[in-house]
């Protein structure tokens, strides 16, 4: 029997793609992962994920606000899974952390755990939730996640260190309910490093692939790209007078940065207006979204739904399937009774026992 996986906040399927691709055989048992339902309220975003993870069962994706949804109404679940909205947390935003408009809604997802016990979770965001809020959201909400009944394993995973063509650090934490006698282990980075070039010229993109327009790009923007080598950005290039951007600030070193075909790339943002589309390394030109999706490891396959806008986003902001399912199959090993090579959580945590969170940061 598959796990069930619910999940909020589901986005275009990053995580879902990880998890129904997940498998694991042990003793002559297959451990697996399957759809449930699932809730985002992007209706671009919804129609991707139905067209991909659950094309035979539309209905199981519902399209509202979380703060609408009624979720005593929904199945059970074994599993569940939320990325819930970083915006409040992300080094690139103001990071109002807990006291801003996305940051509360993380409660929708410990309130789902309360309502459904599901034997495990996983709860992702982005590096900067350790420091939102001078650090104590970090820990409210691990402390929340723990008296919902988990044992919680956070961790900061560097994805390129797992073979992800792209450096991505995000903070996914796992919890296991407390009452059954599993111990989740972080699964040991290979350090394999994919480079982007890799990525986006093996196998080349076809032709008729999905989602690959270019974007027409204004001479100016094109005439700017020519002095930008591989690497550099419009702040590290030597840029002649008329080309230089008029911006100050310290958090601007991706703007029309190209990609350096010999290294995983940048990390791939959803948002963010000129100069951030990330940059080929030899063409004058932003990549297109189909090449943001390989970087991101959707395959070729996975058709995203809505303007070209609305897909950058999509993309921006999803988990890479394949680092997903890399962390997916080490639950199911620990469920399995499998053993695999681990590495210590970045933040070591007491168990669900201890009310209090973070080593030596007791009160
Ligand atoms: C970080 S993305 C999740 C990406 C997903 N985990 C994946 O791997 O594809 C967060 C998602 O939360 C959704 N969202 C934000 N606020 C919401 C709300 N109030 N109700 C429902 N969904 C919301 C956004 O539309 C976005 O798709």
């Amino acid at each position: 029997m598959p796990f069930r996986l619910g999940e909020l906040f589901c986005g275009p399927g990053g995580i879902a793609l990880g998890a129904i691709t997940a498998r694991v055989v042990a003793d002559g048992k297959e451990y697996t992962i399957s759809h449930e339902w699932a809730n985002d309220y992007d209706k671009d975003t919804c129609e991707t994920y139905r067209l991909n993870i659950c094309p035979d069962r539309p209905e199981s994706v519902i399209c509202k606000d979380v703060r609408k949804l009624k979720i005593e109404t929904l199945s059970p679940i074994d599993a569940f899974a939320f990325g819930f909205p970083c915006n409040d947390f992300s080094v690139v935003g103001e990071q109002k952390g807990i006291d801003g408009v996305y940051g509360p809604l993380y409660e929708y997802g410990v309130k789902a755990l309360k309502h459904f016990r599901p034997q495990w979770f996983l709860a992702e965001n982005v590096g900067g939730l350790r420091n939102a809020n001078e650090g104590r959201a970090f820990d409210l909400i691990l402390e929340e996640l723990c008296d919902a009944g988990y044992n919680i394993y956070p961790h900061l995973y560097k994805f390129e260190e797992y073979g992800i063509p792209q450096a991505r650090h995000r903070i996914i934490i796992v919890g296991i309910r407390h009452d059954l006698p599993v111990q989740f282990r972080v699964p040991k980075a290979p350090h394999i490093t994919r480079t982007c070039r890799d990525a986006l010229e093996n196998p080349p993109i076809p032709a008729d692939a999905t989602n690959n327009e270019l974007t027409a790009q204004a001479p100016q923007v094109v005439e700017r790209l020519r002095y930008i080598g591989p690497g550099e950005n419009a702040f590290t290039a030597d840029l002649p007078e008329h080309l230089r951007l008029n911006v100050r600030g310290a958090k601007i070193s991706q703007i029309y940065k190209r990609l350096d075909p010999n290294k995983p790339a940048y990390t791939i943002t959803g948002s963010g207006g000129g100069g951030t589309h990330v940059y080929h390394w030899e063409e004058h030109r932003a990549l297109t979204n189909r090449e943001r999706a390989r970087l991101q490891t959707f395959p070729d396959s996975y058709t995203f739904v809505g303007s070209k806008e609305s897909v950058r986003k999509q993309i921006g902001m999803a988990l890479p399937p394949d680092g997903a399912r890399i962390i997916f199959e080490a639950i199911l090993k620990s469920f399995a009774g499998v053993s695999y090579e681990s590495e210590p959580t970045s933040f070591p945590v007491r168990l669900y026992e201890s009310r209090l969170v973070l080593e030596g940061r007791e009160a």
